[in-house]
C-alpha cells in the first residue's frame, strides 16, 4: 500500500496536474484526503473532469453516512478545483447504489431522525454548481436513484434498473424520490414506481425521460466522460450560469423563470468567454475560453 502511494505522488509530482491521483488502492486517494468508501480522481485529456466512483461493493453501494460524507468532501474540493469543469459519479456494473444503508437506518428511532435532520447532508449533491454527469450501471434503487436525481446528467448502461423500493420497506423515500422523478418521468409512472417499489429498466427510464442516453455496460463510463470533457472544455463560468437557470425551471413559473434566464444571459455579456466565444466564431477558430 505504502509503495502504491509512492508511485502515486510521484506520477503526481511528474505531471504536475493533478491533485487527485489515480489510485485503485483503498484508503490511498487525493492529496491529503483519504477516502474509504470512493475512489477519487480527475481524468480526461486535460483532467479536468473530476471522477467519483462509489466503492462499497459487498454492500452493492449502499449509501451508508460515512459513504455520504465522503461524497460531500469529494464536491467540496471539485466545486474548489478551478481545473475542474465536471463532475463523475458513478458506482461499478453490479451496482450504482442500492439506496440508503438499510442496516444503519434499521433501529433508528423518529426522535433521532426528526431531531438530527436525517439524510439532510445528501442535499449537497443537488447545490454544487458545477455539472454532474450520474454514469449509472446495474442497481439504482432507492437513494441510489435519488441520488442520480440529484444529478445534471443521467447516462445509463443497457443493464441498469430503477426504482424507489422503499414502500417495500415500510416507508417513503426520503431523498427528493417522490418529488425529482415525478418532475422526470411524469405523475402516473411515479406513482406506480413509488407505490408498488416496481423498478423500471434502462429502455424504459429513456423512454420516461429520466436518462438522457443508454449505452453498452462497458462503454457507460466512457461516454460520460467524453460528455464531462465537452462539458468542462466551455466555459466553467458560462457553465454554472446555465446550470442555474435550467435548474431555475423546477422553482419557477415560465414568467419569473424567463425573466431569471434573460437576466443570466445579459449577464454573460459581462464575461470575457462570452466575447471570445462570438470572436472566435466571427474570426473561423475554436474559441479559448478563460472562465472569467
Ligand atoms: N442497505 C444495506 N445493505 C444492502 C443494501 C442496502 N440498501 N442493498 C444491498 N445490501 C447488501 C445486502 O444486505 C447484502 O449484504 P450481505 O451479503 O452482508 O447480506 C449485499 O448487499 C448483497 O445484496 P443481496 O444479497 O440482496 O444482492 P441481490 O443481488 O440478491 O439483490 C438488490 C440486490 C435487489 C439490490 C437487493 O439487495 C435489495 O433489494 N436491496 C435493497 C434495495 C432498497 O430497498 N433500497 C432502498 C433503501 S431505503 C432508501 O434508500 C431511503 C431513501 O430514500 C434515502
Amino acid at each position: 500500500m505504502a509503495a502504491l502511494c509512492r508511485r502515486a505522488v510521484v506520477l503526481f509530482q511528474t505531471t504536475k496536474t493533478l491533485p487527485y491521483v489515480l489510485t485503485a488502492a483503498r484508503k490511498c486517494s487525493t492529496a491529503g484526503t483519504q477516502y474509504n468508501y470512493l475512489i477519487v480522481d480527475k481524468r480526461g485529456e486535460n483532467k479536468n473532469v473530476g471522477f467519483i466512483q462509489l466503492n462499497r461493493p459487498k454492500a452493492l453501494n449502499a449509501l451508508c453516512d460515512g459513504l455520504m460524507k465522503e461524497m460531500n468532501q469529494a464536491l467540496d474540493a471539485f466545486e474548489n478545483d478551478a481545473q475542474v469543469g465536471a463532475i463523475i459519479i458513478t458506482g461499478n456494473e453490479k451496482s450504482f447504489a442500492a439506496g440508503a444503508d438499510i442496516k444503519e437506518m434499521q433501529n433508528r428511532t423518529f426522535q433521532e431522525c426528526y431531531g438530527g435532520n436525517f439524510l439532510s447532508h445528501w442535499n449537497r449533491v443537488s447545490t454544487v454548481r458545477k455539472p454532474i454527469i450520474a454514469a449509472v450501471n446495474g442497481f439504482a434503487l432507492g437513494g441510489g436513484c435519488e441520488l442520480a436525481m440529484m444529478c445534471d446528467i443521467i447516462y445509463a448502461g443497457e443493464k441498469a434498473q430503477f426504482g424507489q423500493p422503499e414502500i417495500l420497506l415500510g416507508t417513503v423515500p426520503g431523498a427528493g424520490g417522490t418529488q425529482r422523478l415525478t418532475r422526470a418521468v411524469g405523475k402516473s409512472l411515479a406513482m406506480e414506481m413509488v407505490l408498488t417499489g416496481d423498478r423500471i429498466s434502462a429502455k424504459e427510464a429513456k423512454e420516461s425521460g429520466l436518462v438522457s442516453k443508454i449505452f453498452p455496460v462497458e462503454q457507460l463510463v466512457e461516454e460520460a466522460l467524453r460528455c464531462g470533457e465537452k462539458i468542462a472544455n466551455n466555459s466553467k463560468l458560462v457553465c454554472a450560469m446555465a446550470k442555474e437557470a435550467v435548474n431555475a425551471a423546477f422553482e419557477l413559473t415560465l414568467t419569473e423563470g424567463s425573466r431569471f434566464e434573460k437576466r443570466i444571459f445579459h449577464a454573460t455579456f459581462a464575461t470575457d468567454d462570452r466575447k471570445e466565444g462570438m470572436t472566435a466564431f466571427v474570426e473561423k477558430r475554436k474559441a479559448n475560453f478563460k472562465d472569467n
